[in-house]
C-alpha cells in the first residue's frame, strides 16, 4: 500500500496560502480591470479535445497526458492546459461564439506527466485568459498588457518578455521545409530526441536545451524571414504598439512554443531565477482553433501563467501573512459558554476569531494565540460579564487596555485599523 502523494504532485499547506492568494487575487483583480469574465472549465475532457486542440505531435499530447478510459470505454484526459477546453466550451455554447467579442479567464489545476523538478510539476496550477474577437494586433497587445499589469502588481523581479511571430500556415510550411533541410544537413550533430523531432515536428528542434542542438540553433533559418505581407504587417504593428505603450520586449525569432494551435504572435515571460523552467507565463494568437472545433471562425489570442512558478519567484520577498483578528483567552473555569458566545457574536459581526475550548493558563493560551498569528487577544474571566470589563491586547504593539463590552467592537475596529 502506498499512502504517499504521487511524484510531481504537491500539498499546499496554510503557510503557503497567503502568497498563493496574493498571486491569484492580483490576477483576478487585473482580469476584472480588463473586463475579463471567469469561466470554470472541467478538469477532464474527452481526449480528442486535447489531441485536436494541442496537436498529436506535440510533447504534451504524445508523452505527457494523463489519459484513462471511463466505465463506458471512452477515452478521457485530465486537462494539460486550459485553452483547448475554453475553446471547446466557447464553441459548444453557441451564444458565446455568436458574440463579436468574448473575454474569458480561468484559474485551476492542470496535469502533465513531465519529469518533476523545481518549478515543474505533474499537477500544477495556471491562471489564463482567452480573448475571442478579431485579428487585430491590439488584441495581442491587450493580452500582453494584462500580463504586464499582473507582473507589475506582483512585483516580479528581473524578467524579460520575448516576442515572435510564427506566421500563418502557408508561411510555416515554407519555413518548416527550410528548417528541415538545414537540420538534415547537420543530422549527425543532433541529440537522439531531436533526430526523432526532425522526422515528426521539426519546429520543436528549436526548443531543445541540449548543448549541441542550441549551438546549431544559432544559424538555423528564422521564421520571421518567411512571413507573408499580412503576417509581417501584424507583427510590426504589434511591436510598434508595444514600443509606444512602453512595454519592453526582446524579439526572439526562435520562439515557436510547444503547442500546435498558434498562428502569428507568440510570446513568453522568462526569468533566470527558475533554473531550467524559465517561463512563468506564455501565450499567443490562435486564429483557426475555433473553426477546428466546429465553431464559427473567430480569431483569438490568450496566455497562461504558472501559479507555482510565480510563487517561487516571490517567496523570498513576500511577507504577508493571514492573521486571525482576535483570540479569546478564557481564564475562568465556569465561563466557557461566555467565551463561546462572545466568539459567535464577534464572528457574526465580521471579525475572525478563535479560542481554546479547553482553557488553560494565561501563558499556554497566549502561546496558542501567537501560534494562530492573532492580531489581538481578548482576555475574559469569571467576573468579566458582571463587572462589564475585559482586556484587549494589541499583539503587535504589545499594548494592553481594559475596556467595557459596549465599546468592544469600536475598540477592535480601531486596533485592527478598520473602517466602521
Ligand atoms: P504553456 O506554455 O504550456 O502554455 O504553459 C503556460 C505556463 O504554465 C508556463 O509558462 C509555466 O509557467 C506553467 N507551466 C507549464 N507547465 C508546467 C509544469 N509542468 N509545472 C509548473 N508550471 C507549468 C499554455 O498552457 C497555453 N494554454 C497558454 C495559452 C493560453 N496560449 C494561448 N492561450
Amino acid at each position: 500500500m502506498n499512502f504517499r502523494k504521487p511524484p510531481g504532485i504537491e500539498d499546499i499547506f496554510p503557510d503557503r496560502i497567503p502568497l498563493w492568494n496574493h498571486v491569484t487575487g492580483s490576477a483576478r483583480d487585473t482580469f476584472r480591470n480588463h473586463n475579463f469574465r471567469e469561466i470554470i472549465i472541467p478538469i477532464m475532457e474527452f481526449t480528442d479535445v486535447f489531441r485536436r486542440g494541442i496537436g498529436d505531435e506535440t510533447d504534451i499530447v504524445s508523452k505527457e497526458m494523463f489519459t484513462f478510459e471511463d466505465r463506458g470505454g471512452r477515452s478521457l484526459t485530465l486537462r494539460p492546459e486550459g485553452t483547448a477546453s475554453v475553446v471547446r466550451a466557447y464553441c459548444e455554447n453557441g451564444e458565446y461564439n455568436r458574440l463579436a467579442k468574448a473575454k474569458l479567464f480561468y484559474i485551476g489545476p492542470m496535469f502533465r506527466a513531465e519529469k518533476p523538478q523545481r518549478g515543474r510539476l505533474r499537477q500544477f496550477n495556471q491562471f489564463g485568459a482567452e480573448l475571442f474577437g478579431d485579428d487585430t494586433p491590439w488584441h495581442d497587445y491587450e493580452i500582453i498588457a494584462m500580463v504586464n499589469d499582473i507582473t507589475k502588481r506582483l512585483g516580479i523581479p528581473n524578467y524579460s518578455l520575448l516576442v515572435n511571430s510564427i506566421g500563418c500556415p502557408d508561411d510555416r510550411a515554407a519555413y518548416v521545409d527550410k528548417l528541415s533541410s538545414y537540420y538534415r544537413s547537420h543530422a549527425d550533430e543532433l541529440c537522439k530526441s531531436c533526430r526523432e523531432r526532425l522526422r515528426r515536428n521539426p519546429m520543436r528542434l528549436l526548443d531543445c536545451k541540449e548543448e549541441s542542438c542550441t549551438r546549431l540553433k544559432k544559424n538555423a533559418p528564422r521564421i520571421t524571414d518567411f512571413l507573408c505581407g499580412a503576417c509581417t504587417a501584424h507583427h510590426s504593428t504589434l511591436l510598434s504598439i508595444l514600443d509606444s505603450t512602453g512595454i519592453t520586449y526582446t524579439e526572439d525569432p526562435y520562439l515557436v512554443r510547444g503547442l500546435d494551435y498558434y498562428s502569428k504572435t507568440t510570446f513568453e515571460y522568462v526569468t533566470d531565477a527558475l533554473g531550467g523552467q524559465n517561463a512563468f507565463a506564455a501565450g499567443g494568437r490562435y486564429n483557426s482553433l475555433v473553426e477546428h472545433f466546429g465553431g464559427k471562425p473567430k480569431p483569438a489570442v490568450g496566455f497562461a501563467a504558472g501559479i507555482e512558478r510565480l510563487c517561487l519567484l516571490l517567496e523570498d520577498t513576500y511577507t504577508g501573512t493571514e492573521a486571525v483578528d482576535c483570540f479569546i483567552i478564557n481564564l475562568g473555569r465556569e465561563n466557557i459558554m461566555e467565551a463561546a458566545s462572545l466568539a459567535a457574536s464577534l464572528r457574526e459581526s465580521g471579525f475572525s476569531c478563535d479560542l481554546e475550548y479547553g482553557g488553560g493558563s494565561f501563558k499556554s493560551q497566549m502561546k496558542k494565540c501567537e501560534r494562530e498569528n492573532a492580531r489581538t487577544a481578548l482576555v475574559i474571566d469569571d467576573s468579566s460579564r458582571d463587572a462589564n470589563r475585559l482586556k484587549l491586547l494589541d499583539i503587535e504593539k504589545r499594548e494592553e487596555t481594559e475596556i467595557s463590552f459596549d465599546i468592544l467592537y469600536d475598540s477592535l475596529h480601531t486596533v485592527l485599523n478598520r473602517d466602521e
